[in-house]
């Protein structure tokens, strides 16, 4: 692949909402995973796993869920200050379940002797407590899992699918996670909906490249 089409594929990916009601073949998808899989994470320790969900009543259940957690938000108080249309949310929460697939990908939190040092060093020293924020900022576990979601999209649309990365449906992390599982030592972080995509999304506005680029002089 050259630069061009690499450029093609990636301007093209966007967040698709709406899909054809059409399986999708399991080796279409374990393809995609696999290219997933050769995303960068922090030491190399690949703390991610994928759990694919075709079977339309366990989607229905997530959905179901999910639904239900953000009618439980849209009755609160503090809600109704916040926000204009709680229930539109409430309509849109379990707008997945037309997906004909689910990924859940769950991200393990890697052992670092470094957490030991600074939690000890902590108790004693504010300036490793500063330090120890700094680092916290930047969750290695989320950011590598991160590189994986990324590297999946654009895999899944060179197989001509189209998906959406959802962190929303996580308020109801622990429901989902009763429906599916937990696998030990790892935490349910992302929703990915994936299928044939049934629209054209518009285009979308995008910062001036000057605004999220600097070069340092
Ligand atoms: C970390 C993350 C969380 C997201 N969560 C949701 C979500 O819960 N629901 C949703 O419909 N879209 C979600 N999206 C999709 C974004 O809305 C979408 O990527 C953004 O609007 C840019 O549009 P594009 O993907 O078409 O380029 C999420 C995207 C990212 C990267």
């Amino acid at each position: 692949m050259n630069f061009e089409e690499l450029s093609q594929l990636i301007k093209s990916r966007r967040s698709v909402r709406n899909w054809q009601d059409k399986d999708v073949p399991d080796e279409v998808l374990k393809q995609a995973l696999e290219l997933a899989t050769y995303a960068p994470s922090g030491m190399n320790y690949q703390g991610w796993k994928f759990v694919v969900v075709k079977n339309k009543d366990m989607i229905n259940a997530i959905a179901d869920a999910v639904r239900s957690r953000a009618q439980k938000v849209a009755s609160w108080e503090e809600t109704a200050r916040h926000m204009e249309n709680p229930q539109a949310m409430v309509e849109r929460a379990g707008f997945f379940r037309k997906a004909p697939v689910l990924i859940a990908v769950y991200s393990q939190i890697y052992p670092s002797s470094r957490d030991q040092i600074y939690l000890e060093r902590m108790a004693h020293d504010e300036e490793a407590a500063l330090m120890k924020s700094w680092l916290d900022l930047a969750n290695p576990s989320i950011q590598s899992v991160a590189s994986g979601i990324a590297y999946l999209l654009l895999a899944l649309l060179a197989q001509g699918l189209g998906s959406v990365w959802m962190t929303g449906p996580m308020q109801a992390k622990g429901d989902i996670e009763q429906l599916l599982g937990k696998p030990e030592g790892f935490d349910l972080v992302a929703l990915i909906a994936t299928g044939y995509h049934d629209e054209t999304p518009r285009p979308k506005t995008m910062k001036s490249f000057d605004e999220v680029v600097q070069f340092v002089e």
